[in-house]
């Protein structure tokens, strides 16, 4: 009884898989159909993004949308912005990302802590320190087992994001999303411990899938 109760209790560990890249490069789109495609698959699959669903994540995207400013009506600043990320990825992390995973389900993260060493850093006005800074807030935050930058030009991503429609938030302004674009593109020298793959973003939101699950199926089949 003891010996089957300790084999029950020997699941094997999920995986925990993030999508990043620039406002508009298909980042919310490819989540959900990978999530759907998994889930096809018959594996346990969630979708989650960042900002959260949680208090701190709620807060955030009232920041993004313009609801909470400044005295002077001016957004907060990059390093509290960094701090408002870091807690709710802490916080998104312990809610909904790692007792997932620990019970052997497969969480996809639309964005995590790339977002903020892309965004903040980006936005910072060039301060040497940032980057340091912003990794050393995101230190105890649990690493993927893969992030997949899907790397789409500015002009493309202002395309998709003028049909979609929506209004213009914080960081959609051209100059930052240019320069997000090199970040992203260079991720893997920012994050050097990380598993990082940059993937042709260009093509139909079909072949961009398959792209994507060509490197996750490896990674989910493997012991
Ligand atoms: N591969 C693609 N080709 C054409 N349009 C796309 C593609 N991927 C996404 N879109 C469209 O572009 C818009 C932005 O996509 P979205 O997933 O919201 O981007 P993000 O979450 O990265 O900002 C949406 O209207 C979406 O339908
Ligand atoms: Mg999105």
């Amino acid at each position: 009884m003891d010996v089957v109760e300790r084999g029950q209790r020997v699941k094997k560990r999920g995986r925990f898989f993030v999508l990043e890249g620039i406002d508009g490069a298909g980042t919310t789109t490819q989540v959900a159909r990978l999530r759907d495609r998994l889930a096809q698959h018959g594996l346990s699959v969630r979708s989650t993004c960042e900002p959260s669903q949680g208090p701190v994540g709620a807060m955030i995207r009232q920041v993004l949308s313009g609801r909470i400013v400044l005295p002077g009506r001016q957004a907060p600043g990059w390093a509290t912005m960094a701090l408002l990320f870091a807690a709710d990825r802490l916080d998104h992390v312990d809610a909904e990302i790692a007792p997932y995973v620990a019970d052997g389900g497969i969480v996809i993260s639309d964005r995590y802590d790339a977002s903020s060493l892309a965004y903040q850093s980006v936005t910072s006005g060039g301060d040497d320190g940032a980057i340091d800074w912003i990794r050393s807030l995101n230190r105890y935050a649990m690493r993927p087992d893969l992030t997949v930058v899907l790397d789409v030009g500015s002009e493309r991503a202002a395309e998709r994001r003028s049909a979609r429609g929506q209004a213009a938030e914080l960081y959609e302004r051209n100059e930052v999303q240019q320069a997000l674009a090199i970040f992203y593109r260079n991720l893997p020298s920012h994050m050097p411990t990380d598993r990082i793959v940059v993937l042709d973003g260009a093509g139909s939101i079909d072949e961009v899938t398959e792209r994507i699950l060509a490197l996750l199926m490896p990674l989910i089949e493997a012991p």
